[in-house]
């Protein structure tokens, strides 16, 4: 087989066999096929696209590439939630207690964030003592234990994805469908996962800007998923505004403590019902997603859910008693409101420009060297649709440093006032289950 009369098959929008798709991700992994011949292939690909069958099995070769955990120790059905990444998502932080209090295992592997602000990790990090490297037998029997735990990224997992999707980003080919849900899936499927719930991300603040784009690549992966046997669904979630109020670490673990409680921000306590609904559904402890809906209502009401976070930060090294008092997690020395200068409705709160802002006061990483400022980040006290008096404070500014001029402008530029009543924009667009 050669690499050249492949790329000039899919140049000519001819399928792929599964024998030429594995020799090409082998070949690849191993150095044999040069990063000229390959990106030449992922721009037919760009242009061409790819069949459902050439989607699995892409998705599956990758997967084989490297390592794959063995999660077949851990008791009952591993469901694995990912979300397409937005500003202040704090719904992982909320969600793995959540379904653990109801007996579903989350046994989450994680990482550190670039961007925005932290990843999962970073977050956990804010509660002192929380730590993610354990072994991988002392992970499984947390799990097993108290049905969630979290384990940081260790070991070989798809080599070829990261050599790939690292070319893809000097070569203009990061936004194929087929590339992008391939990418993701083989992470999800290679980390263990029996079945997966999606939250892609739709508006400003997300990977994909449109809902037809959103759309197309969940169910590009709902399908990847359901093709290579494991059961996927997707939900779609607006992201044209933050989730919640808040953005930035220590902040958003208050934020999950207060969902966790039940006295979260709206948005995100029905997009955490929602995805949990559908994890615990799939996960076979309900028969229903209105009844696996009402278990976690029930959760939530009756303290198991918070007691379930408490059990998994004290697992983990971390201080518990942070739930109970907030004060303990790192506080910012400075509190800054940015006051309206207008009257009226919030009809826009640009949700990347958002996200930068919180970066610039260093909740989160711009290069991966960059240290990040745990204490610090964004409060947002109104959202789309709320009414605002001249003077009223929009967002609160957590900082430490006095000066920060840079933050309030780029906030004030991109959060916008209309003497016009305006609707809070639609939370979830769209489910998708094949
Ligand atoms: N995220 C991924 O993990 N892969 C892609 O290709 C794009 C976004
Ligand atoms: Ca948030």
């Amino acid at each position: 087989m050669r690499m050249v009369d492949l790329i000039e098959r899919k140049r000519d929008g001819k399928e792929l066999t599964e024998e030429q798709i594995h020799f090409i991700i082998k070949g690849y992994t191993e150095g044999s096929i040069p990063d000229y011949q390959m990106s030449a292939l992922t721009m037919a690909i760009f242009f061409r696209g790819m069949t459902e069958n050439e989607r699995a099995t892409l998705t599956m070769a990758m997967v084989e590439s490297g390592d794959q955990i063995d999660l077949s120790e851990i008791e009952g059905i591993k469901v694995d939630k990912h979300s397409t990444g937005g500003v202040g998502d704090t719904t992982t932080l909320v969600l793995g207690p959540l379904v653990a209090a109801v007996g579903v295992p989350v046994a989450k592997m994680s990482g550190r964030g670039l961007g925005h602000t932290g990843g999962t990790i970073d977050k956990l990090e804010a509660v002192e003592g929380f730590h993610v490297e354990i072994d991988k037998s002392e992970f499984i029997d947390l799990v097993n234990k108290n049905k969630v735990a979290v384990i940081g990224q260790s070991g070989n997992l798809t080599p070829a994805d990261k050599k790939l999707y690292a070319l893809r980003d000097v070569t203009a080919t990061v936004n194929s469908i087929p590339l992008i849900a391939s990418s993701i899936m083989s992470k999800k499927i290679a980390a263990g996962a029996d079945a997966i719930v999606l939250d892609v991300k739709t508006g400003a603040g997300a990977f994909m800007k449109t809902l037809d784009d959103s759309r197309e690549l969940a169910s590009a992966m709902v399908r990847i998923g359901n093709n290579v046997g494991r059961q996927t669904m997707a939900v779609i979630s607006d992201m044209s505004q933050p989730l919640g109020f808040a953005i930035g670490n220590a902040l958003e673990v208050k934020e999950a403590i207060d969902t966790l409680r039940g006295q979260g921000p709206e948005d995100l306590t029905e997009l955490c019902l929602t995805l949990g609904s559908h994890m615990v559904f799939l996960a076979k402890k309900a028969s229903s997603l209105s009844e696996a809906r009402e278990l976690l209502e029930k959760a939530i009401q009756d303290g198991s859910a918070l007691e379930a976070f408490k059990t998994f930060l004290k697992s983990q090294g971390g201080d518990p008693s942070v739930v109970d008092d907030p004060t303990k997690l790192p506080q910012a020395k400075y509190k800054i409101e940015l006051e309206s200068k207008e009257a009226g409705y919030v009809s826009n709160i640009v949700a990347d420009e958002i996200g930068t802002a919180a970066m610039l006061l260093g909740a989160g990483r711009a290069t991966k060297e960059s240290e990040i400022d745990l204490a610090v980040g964004l409060v947002l006290n109104k959202k789309i649709g709320d009414q605002v008096q001249v003077g009223e404070s929009m967002v609160t500014i957590y900082s430490n440093f006095e000066d920060v001029t840079e933050v309030r402008e780029k906030l004030y530029a991109n959060i916008s006032v209309s003497s016009e009543k305006v609707d809070a924009p639609i939370l979830i667009h769209e489910e998708i289950t094949k």
